[in-house]
């Protein structure tokens, strides 16, 4: 019994990252699969897709399947393709441009629609919400602005991270493997 429910577990945990254009979403999975950061913005085409193996805390290994997404308006109709089948959704957006933040549930309410989550489902399904660039001398939105919004979206997860830093990015794709495990 206990070998047919670790066998039957699934292994790869599609976890889709998204945001406004230039919030950081490269520069937080460079960060985290390569431990590298660039300060040179190169917009996203499309999506790419990076993968990391990690262990849980149960000590079970998965890779994590990580797309990257394109912010930029003329990629938004590619959604679909990119979105199904997601085990969790990561949101981006920065502490210094409030327009960042303010499209946030334009951003989780596309998913919603284009991952095609069943509307029962849509209160169980793991959103992270990171507010990134927080290095930054000239922040326009608080950490209590972050969190508010996330309590009134269903008590979401929230982290504060620099890419530029590495501060909370570890911990935010550790939280998504661990989110999208507890609901197996
Ligand atoms: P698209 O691909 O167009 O959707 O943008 P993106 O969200 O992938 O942004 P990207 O990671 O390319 O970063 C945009 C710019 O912000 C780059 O110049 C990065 O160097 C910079 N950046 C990313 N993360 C941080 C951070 O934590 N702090 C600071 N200060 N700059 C950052
Ligand atoms: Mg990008």
């Amino acid at each position: 019994d206990r070998q047919n429910s670790t066998l039957s577990r699934k292994t790869i945990f599609k976890i889709v990252v998204l945001g406004e254009s230039g919030v950081g979403k490269t520069s937080l999975l460079e960060r985290y699969v390569t431990d590298r950061f660039s300060m040179l913005y190169k917009a996203t085409i499309g999506a790419d897709v990076m993968t990391k193996n990690i262990e849980l805390e149960n000590h079970r290994v998965v890779t994590l399947q990580l797309w990257d997404t394109a912010g930029q308006e003329r990629f938004q109709s590619l959604g679909t393709c990119f979105y199904r089948g997601a085990d969790c959704c990561i949101l981006v957006y920065d502490v210094g441009i409030p327009q960042t933040f303010e499209n946030l549930d334009v951003w989780r309410r596309e998913f919603l629609l284009q991952a095609g989550i069943e509307p029962t489902q849509i209160e169980h399904f793991p959103f992270i919400v990171l507010g990134n660039k927080v290095d930054k001398e000239d922040r326009a939105v608080t950490r209590k602005m972050g969190e508010t919004w996330c309590q009134q979206h269903g008590n979401l997860p929230y982290l504060e991270c620099s890419a530029k830093d590495d501060k909370n990015v570890k911990t935010a794709f550790l939280m998504a493997a661990e989110l999208i495990d507890s609901r197996r």
